[in-house]
């Protein structure tokens, strides 16, 4: 599967690593203008490091939630186009308007990603991609909720952690009841477990269902 736009294979201390053009973020080691992405510390860049079809091509414009401090938002926004990212926790999103600093098309949200009509005046519908990362319990509820700022045939692409939804519960049973959840408003087009990178994590590419 080819990379997006902006992203590069480089070689870091010998080996061929996933790469954006930006200021480093999280003390990442840089190759001139590129710096690493790590996929260890990154859903998506796990996903791209697996070759999952994530329909990215680079430019798109792009609502993230989940965004933490920034490590893997601050990836996207080097190679999207205006990124907007939702984080509910004050601590980290300061450390996100930080990394925002130096990224014209990165809008950080102090919001709850479970309540999209507190950042719908903000962020713009007929986005092309929602990326998700929130590891907390009803991740399918939080994707469908912000089905609103897709665009039809945009993409959904999630990082669904098993153990925010029950600790307790076999990952692959937690992962059957998500993507039913899910298939109410999305027509789910791949998954892939992350565990390589992520332990007990599922990848979930899939677009809106739509009416007709
Ligand atoms: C696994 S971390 C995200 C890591 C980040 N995506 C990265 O790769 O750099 C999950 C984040 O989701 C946030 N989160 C959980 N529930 C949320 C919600 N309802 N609204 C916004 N953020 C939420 C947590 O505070 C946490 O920072």
């Amino acid at each position: 599967m080819s990379l997006p736009d902006g992203v590069d294979r480089r070689t870091f201390d010998g080996r061929e690593r996933l790469a954006t053009r930006g200021d480093p973020v999280y003390g990442e080691p840089t190759d001139g203008p590129w710096r690493l992405w790590d996929a260890g510390r990154s859903k998506l860049g796990a996903m791209l490091e697996l070759g999952l079809d994530t329909g990215l091509a680079g430019g798109e414009a792009v609502l993230y939630l989940g965004a933490a401090s920034g490590t893997t938002v601050s990836h996207v926004a080097d190679f999207c186009g205006p990124t907007y990212a939702v984080e509910f926790a004050p601590r980290p999103t300061r450390d996100l308007v930080d990394v925002a600093e130096n990224r014209p098309n990165l809008f950080p949200l102090l919001k709850d990603a479970r309540k999209p009509a507190t950042y719908a005046h903000v962020v713009e519908s007929g986005l092309d991609v929602l990326i998700q990362d929130v590891a907390t319990r009803g991740q399918a509820r939080v994707a469908a909720r912000n089905r609103q700022f897709l665009r039809d045939d945009g993409r959904l692409l999630a990082a669904i952690k098993a153990r925010s939804e029950d600790v307790t519960a076999d990952p692959d049973a937690v992962f059957e009841d998500v993507l039913d959840d899910l298939r109410a408003t999305y027509e789910v087009l791949e998954t892939a477990r992350l565990d390589r990178y992520h332990d007990d994590h599922l990848a979930v590419v899939a677009r809106p269902r739509t009416t007709d």
